[in-house]
């Protein structure tokens, strides 16, 4: 039987706090294969991670959101002698703005990246996590702990994201395989621009990205089932299971709004003229 060497695939690598999983992961010895679509941000990473002294990882530019996508992974992985012992998956996007404006296909893209994708790469390699005794690490947000009006599909992901990874954390413990998900607050990243929010994070709840990355590797190699980082954004975790969910839902479309006042020119996308 051919020998194959241990990676952890990383998702959303080439900003934010996937970039900074690659260093933390780098860090500790791993071996990597660094997944998004922006080739020279990701070669950029590599080489940072190379020049210290690190293996240097392999560089993916592939498109998560195309459902062919973790096929191509799994090739480019046997082409080169390796095989999945961690998985992180990472990459994901919001949009701000009603879902009954926003476009329709961009919101269903999101539900292939966020959902999807995460789903297929959590379950397609579980022979080799368990052979490495390895483990998933999937980042969802708060955001999954709750409704979100004025984001409604990038709320829902996340629940779907904690939802699923929680119940895989409870099927794959038996088989020695940790999941964790990973529910952080607002971190300042590329993410704000992209989903059409505002720059004016709440401070008492932001993060860094490496704060983040530092917290999820070790509730994945402690074994934790859910890591909220930071205390506050623990206590917005715990607000939904006091308070009516009507009463949720008016708190969370008025902090969205507040959120969404300085977006980037060209906010809110609406569905082009004369499609349904
Ligand atoms: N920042 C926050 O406030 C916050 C809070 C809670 C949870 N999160 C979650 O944290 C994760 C990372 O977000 P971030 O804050 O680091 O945002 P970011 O800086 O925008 O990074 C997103 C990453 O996902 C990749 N990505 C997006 N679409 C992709 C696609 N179709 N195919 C392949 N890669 C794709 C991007 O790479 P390319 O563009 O190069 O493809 C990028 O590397 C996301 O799942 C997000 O939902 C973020």
């Amino acid at each position: 039987m051919a020998l194959y060497r241990p990676v952890t695939v990383l998702t959303g690598a080439s900003s934010g706090i996937g970039r900074a999983l690659a260093h933390v992961f780098a860090e500790h010895g791993h071996e990597l294969a660094l997944v998004a679509r922006r080739e020279p941000e990701l070669t950029a990473l590599a080489d940072e991670i190379a020049a210290a002294n690190r293996k240097r990882p392999l560089v993916l530019s592939i498109d998560l959101a195309r459902s062919d996508a973790p096929a191509r992974i799994s090739h480019e992985l046997i082409a080169r002698g390796l095989e999945a012992a961690v998985v992180i998956n990472n990459a994901g996007f919001g949009l701000v703005g009603a879902a009954a404006t926003l476009d329709r296909a961009e919101q269903l893209a999101m539900i292939d990246l966020n959902v999807r994708t995460l789903t297929d790469m959590s379950l397609r390699w579980i022979d080799s996590l368990t052979r490495h005794r390895g483990g998933i690490l999937n980042v969802a947000s708060v955001a999954g702990f709750m409704s979100g009006p004025n984001m409604a599909v990038y709320y829902a992901t996340k629940s779907y994201v904690l939802s699923f990874s929680e119940a895989l954390y409870h099927e794959l413990k038996r088989r020695g395989v940790r999941v964790t998900v990973l529910a952080p607050g607002p971190v300042p990243t590329e993410f704000q621009a992209r989903a059409g929010l505002g720059r004016n994070l709440p401070l008492i709840l932001a993060c860094s990205a490496e704060q983040v990355a530092r917290a999820g590797y070790k509730g994945l190699m402690g074994g934790k089932r859910l890591v909220v980082p930071g205390l506050a954004n623990k206590f917005v975790t715990f607000i939904p299971r006091v308070l009516p969910r009507g009463l949720m839902l008016r708190l969370v479309a008025a902090n969205q709004s507040q959120r969404a006042k300085t977006r980037p020119e060209g906010w809110p996308r609406r569905r082009p003229e004369g499609t349904s």
